[in-house]
């Protein structure tokens, strides 16, 4: 991928490349293999643009999103500029999302109660949990999982009453009255069978 983008930048004059080695090897050398050493974080954004509006397009692993995502926000760059994508097991984060999150307020107050049924458990829906499937495991509710990416259909859970929000289309196939918990978030009450 680095030979690519260089040969981007290269080809594009306006194509400005900054290369960041969190854990360079011995042989990596500052200057002439990358630019920076650590991760991509607002310190460095802000000593290498210019000040003026951008749109950001961040895709990295979860933890980096998790903290230079809402680092941006707090930088004040509108919800509407900012666009990401996690990878590795974690699924694709739409837009939407992104501000559900860094507007955490919004929808605090919205308050939806999750019921585990067979867990016997009603509790209030966490708005900074990325799906329903990472609610359930931080409140101690035993659910399935696998690709935790709604390929599998490990995580398929019924759903006997309220609405959910997919975060993307599942590929895995579903009974009716039921709903992937690892790309969903609630949409109003929910009572799970879990
Ligand atoms: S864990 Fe695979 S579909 Fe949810």
């Amino acid at each position: 991928m680095k030979g690519h983008l260089e040969s981007l930048q290269q080809a594009h004059p306006n194509f400005h490349l900054q290369v960041c080695y969190s854990n360079p090897t011995e042989k990596d050398v500052e200057g002439v293999d990358y630019h920076h050493r650590g991760r991509i974080d607002l310190q460095l954004l802000r000593s290498t643009l210019k000040l003026m509006r951008y749109q950001f397009y961040v895709c990295g692993p979860r933890q980096m999103m998790e903290t230079l995502v809402p680092a941006l926000a707090e930088w004040g760059v509108a919800t509407n500029d900012i666009y990401y994508e996690s990878f590795g097991p974690a699924s694709l984060i739409k837009h939407e999302n992104l501000t559900r999150q860094v507007t955490k307020g919004e929808t605090a107050f919205q308050a939806f109660t999750i019921t585990f049924s067979k867990s016997g458990k009603s509790i209030p829906w966490d708005p900074g949990a990325d799906s329903l499937l990472e609610f359930a495991e931080s409140q101690g509710i035993e659910v399935e999982s696998g690709c935790r990416a709604g390929s599998c259909g490990s995580c398929q859970t019924g759903l006997a009453a309220g609405e959910v929000d997919y975060n993307q289309a599942p590929d895995a196939d579903m009974d009716s009255g039921h709903c992937l918990l690892c790309i969903t978030t609630p949409k109003s009450d929910l009572t799970l069978v879990a």
